[in-house]
């Protein structure tokens, strides 16, 4: 069989061309990074919970009709998606005050932010993604006017779902991060949630512990992350309840 050929390999995922004209497939891996990649550790069982994770809000999503480039899981480690045109923007919104924002403004972590705050970062690992202001988005021309209110609506919105969603399991959503795409449909361009949403992007705290089940587990050496990321999975029904991280994570369909 001929080898699929490798589209982009990016730190946590690698996208291959896929079966169909606009298709490419996710591919998501074990490996864990951070402070742009200076922290590097393969994680057994990582790629495969953010696989099924991502697969589990990307079809809550679609079906509250938010779009999302997502279009079925293939595997353990794969899943199907349409080929967007990724704004080089990373777009974070914050429920509670955390990592670099309470750094920036010397803000306890956890103070709870007067409303939701969306944030904008420019995607440029040479740079560290700095922080950039709508003026600078426009001026360079990264995105239109319109394409920012609309990032703004739908981050808010994926902000809404999310935040509901991991309160019903005893969780509180701190805060995330989302990569948004450009569809092209003809002439015509309409803007999807891309990439991924998991524990890698979120940050997530259980509400009676304060526990941490994100990558912050990595970032801080706080312990086992695969471990979090199970207990999210176990929590939203996406792992049965009796898995623990002894051995593989088991995924039920
Ligand atoms: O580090 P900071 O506090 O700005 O991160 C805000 C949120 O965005 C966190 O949930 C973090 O996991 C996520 N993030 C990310 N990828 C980045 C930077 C931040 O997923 N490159």
């Amino acid at each position: 069989m001929a080898r699929r050929k490798k589209i982009y390999e990016g730190k946590a995922k690698i996208l291959y061309e896929g079966p169909e004209p606009g298709t490419l497939v996710q591919y998501f891996k074990d490996d864990a990074t951070a402070y742009n990649a200076e922290k590097h550790a393969v994680i057994d069982g990582k790629g495969v919970l953010n696989n099924r994770l991502s697969e589990f809000f990307m079809t809550g999503l679609n079906a509250i009709g938010v779009p999302t480039h997502f279009i079925r899981r293939l595997n353990m480690r794969e899943q199907l998606v349409r080929q967007v045109e990724i704004i080089p923007l990373e777009v974070v919104v914050r429920n509670f005050a955390a990592g670099s924002l309470s750094k920036r403004l010397g803000l306890e972590e956890g103070t709870q932010l007067p409303r939701p705050i969306v944030e904008f970062y420019y995607k440029d690992d040479r740079l560290g993604d700095p922080l950039v202001a709508e003026e600078h988005i426009i001026a360079f021309g990264w995105a239109s006017q319109q394409d920012l209110d609309d990032m703004v609506a739908l981050a808010l919105r994926v902000n809404d779902f999310l935040s509901g969603v991991m309160l019903a399991v005893g969780i509180r959503l701190v805060d995330f991060k989302i990569e948004i795409g450009r569809l092209w449909e003809g002439d015509f361009q309409r803007l999807v949630v891309a990439d991924e949403i998991s524990p890698d992007s979120c940050r997530l705290w259980d509400i009676e512990t304060g526990r941490h089940l994100d990558k912050d587990v990595f970032r801080r050496d706080l312990g086992d992350l695969a471990d979090a990321y199970s207990e999210v999975a176990r929590r939203l029904g996406v792992l049965p309840t009796n898995v623990t991280h002894s051995g593989k994570p088991r995924l039920i369909n």
